[in-house]
């Protein structure tokens, strides 16, 4: 009988915290890598790693061997939801998977333009028992994407004076491992968001506080931001998602702030002050 749970994104933000959490509570677990080799010594050893690649159908059917409940994360380059997530999750319900706990975004619900918005859609569609995972801005992209700047003592934005309920993905990976393990949750969705809404003003000052250094919140404009991004080396593609998520921002539509979270870890989320002091390390 089916009964592993296979985590997509193992190597990502909210799916290495998710194989940790299932693995420290004794669950069989199935951890999707692209490649072996992304194993490192930030990731859980002793955790059965398995080959999968949305952009190789012939890696779905072993990895979902022997897998009753799926961790599904699309990872930010896949847009094409048809090509390359839609053909997975069919390749789920095939092996037996029954529930599949997927990683959307805040606010979907009123954006079906952007991909979570499609592959919630096709869940629904092909009938299978979901729990819909719609997170706010991720805490942890300032010390990933933004770490560097941040290490040279700056926040470059384009955020203006927006607000952002930022949300720690140790706490997304909670209500993951819930959705997961217990029942009450299917064919549910949850809005994820921080009990607090910051402007980077405000970030910058914790920072500040916390490392000990003065950070500072430089506000670039929309142009200033294309341009350092551009002369990094990133592609226009992904200049213009982050663009459009820090509109989203100054414009102050990532700023809701729900109680979903706390409802279901009986607890208060992880605040900015407290994701920056366990984190100190990365700047
Ligand atoms: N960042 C935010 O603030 C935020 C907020 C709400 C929702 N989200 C959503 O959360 C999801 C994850 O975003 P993230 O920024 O946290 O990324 P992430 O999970 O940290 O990184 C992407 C993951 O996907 C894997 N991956 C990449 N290409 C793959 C492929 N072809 N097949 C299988 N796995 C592949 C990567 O593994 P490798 O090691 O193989 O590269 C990595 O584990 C996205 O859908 C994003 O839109 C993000």
């Amino acid at each position: 009988m089916n009964s592993k749970i296979l985590v997509t994104g193992a190597t990502g933000n909210v799916g290495s915290e998710v194989v940790c959490l299932l693995h420290d509570r004794g669950y069989q677990i199935k951890a999707a890598v692209r490649d072996l080799k992304n194993i490192d010594d930030t990731l859980t050893p002793q955790v059965e790693y398995v080959i999968f690649d949305f952009q190789q159908q012939n890696t779905f059917s072993p990895a979902l061997q022997g897998v009753s409940k799926l961790f599904l994360v699309r990872p930010p380059a896949i847009a094409q939801v048809k090509r390359y997530i839609n053909p997975a999750i069919d390749a789920a319900i095939a092996a037996g998977v029954q529930h599949i706990v997927f990683l959307s975004l805040l606010g979907t619900e009123y954006n079906p333009i952007v991909p979570h918005a499609k592959i919630e859609s096709y869940i629904k569609s092909v009938g299978i028992s979901y729990t819909f995972l719609r997170a706010s801005f991720f805490m942890q992209n300032l010390s990933t994407m933004h770490q560097e700047d941040i290490k040279h003592q700056e926040i470059f934005v384009p955020a203006g004076k927006g607000k952002t309920s930022f949300i720690d993905v140790r706490d997304i990976a909670s209500v993951a491992v819930k959705a997961l393990t217990e029942p009450g949750y299917n064919n549910q969705s949850y809005a994820l968001t921080g009990d607090e809404a910051l402007d980077y003003y405000q970030v910058a000052d914790m920072f500040t506080r916390v490392l000990g250094k003065t950070v500072v919140y430089t506000n670039p404009s929309i142009f200033q931001f294309f341009t350092r991004m551009y002369k990094q080396g990133f592609s226009l593609q992904f200049i213009a998602v982050m663009i459009a998520i820090y509109t989203t921002a100054r414009l102050g539509f990532a700023a809701r702030i729900t109680a979903d979270l706390e409802q279901i870890l009986h607890r208060k989320p992880i605040r900015m002050q407290q994701f920056i002091a366990d984190y100190r390390e990365c700047w």
